[in-house]
């Protein structure tokens, strides 16, 4: 038996020795240490032996298995490696071939210049709030003073959703909501999308951007309203931009301007862009109406504030000098690229 397994062992190792791939190292494992393998055989036959016997020929055999495994892993082992040079050797990298370009998304130029104005405002203390898209009549319209049958009513063309409901035509609706929860002071802008049922043409889309501005407190006049946008139009048309006021009628304020600002293409002089006037229309704003306060839950006796709303697309389109609309919705990567 001991002879028997002194037989196996050498020509086990033997076989490992002369095997040269791993496929040739596997059919020796099975041959000799797989379920019906030589040596697994007689390991499994030593219940017939004597006593005795038992002990010595169990050691001798766990010998040989120790032997032949141990073999067999350190030729395993090589083999891999020698096989992984071959295979990196013949793996000819060509590195005079172009690389593959990575194509990195851009932000678009509507959201670039949402994010820069909030930037702006929120380094002036004010917070940002967000209103519903679909808005009630009430908070659209009732509650900014514009009753049913109020002429500015037609100046919006509104998406009905019943008699009650509309998509915001503007921002505005989100001062009533803030104020009705918040008690003075009052700091806030709110971006958003509103709707309105105009035709598409170059000036028109059915959706654009808004921002609306609010600031309530003890003692807010009119000169507050201008400093805080003359420093917005100087930190986002750069600080060479003159500003001016016209009186204005908005039914939410009282009183209520529209603000210009010298025309940063031409500085003034008269160009394109300002149509010759040297100006350009920036902005809507005044002093809160205070039937608007009270409609917030504000006693106008006491606080006093003022808003404004301007559209986001029309400052894009000033500012990169774009004359059609429809560049920022229809996702023409020819124009995207170009910011
Ligand atoms: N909501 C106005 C519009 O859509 C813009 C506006 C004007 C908002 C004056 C204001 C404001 O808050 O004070 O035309």
């Amino acid at each position: 038996m001991k002879e028997k397994l002194e037989a196996i062992k050498a020509s086990a190792l033997n076989e490992i020795k002369n095997s040269s791939t791993s496929a040739e190292l596997e059919a020796v494992r099975v041959k000799y240490l797989g379920k019906k393998g030589e040596l697994t055989l007689i390991l499994r036959g030593m219940g017939a032996l004597s006593a005795e016997e038992r002990p010595v020929i169990g050691k001798v055999a766990n010998e040989v298995r120790e032997a032949i495994e141990a073999a067999l892993t350190e030729s395993v082992t090589a083999i891999k490696n020698k096989e992984r040079d071959e295979k990196l050797k013949n793996d000819v990298i060509d590195i005079s071939l172009p690389g593959k370009k990575n194509i990195l998304g851009k932000r678009h130029p509507l959201d670039a210049a949402l994010e820069s104005m909030k930037e702006i405002f929120i380094s002036m203390g004010f917070t940002i709030e967000e209103g519903p898209e679909v808005e009630s009549d009430y908070y659209n319209f009732e509650a900014l003073n514009i009753p049913k049958n109020h002429p500015a009513r037609s100046e919006q063309d509104t998406f009905y959703i019943n008699d009650n409901v509309v998509l915001r035509t503007q921002t505005s609706p989100v001062q009533i909501r803030v104020m009705e929860k918040n008690a003075p002071p009052i700091k806030m802008i709110s971006p958003g999308k509103v709707f309105r049922s105009d035709a598409v043409d170059a000036t028109h889309s059915p959706i654009f951007y808004q921002m609306e501005g609010l600031v309530i407190d003890k003692g807010i006049t009119f000169a507050d309203l201008k400093g805080t946008l003359e420093i917005f139009a100087k930190k986002m048309f750069g600080d060479k931009v003159k500003t001016k006021f016209r009186p204005h009628h908005f039914p939410f304020t009282e009183p209520s301007a529209e603000m210009d600002a010298s025309c940063f293409v031409c500085g003034g002089e008269g160009c394109s862009v300002c149509k010759g006037s040297g100006w350009i229309e920036l902005l809507g704003c005044g002093m809160v109406h205070p039937e608007v306060l009270r409609k917030g839950g504000i006693d106008p006796e006491i606080y006093s504030g003022f808003a404004f709303g301007f559209g986001v697309d029309r400052m894009v389109m000033m500012k990169y000098g774009l004359d059609d609309i429809r560049l920022l919705y229809e996702s023409d990567m020819r124009f995207l690229n170009q910011f």
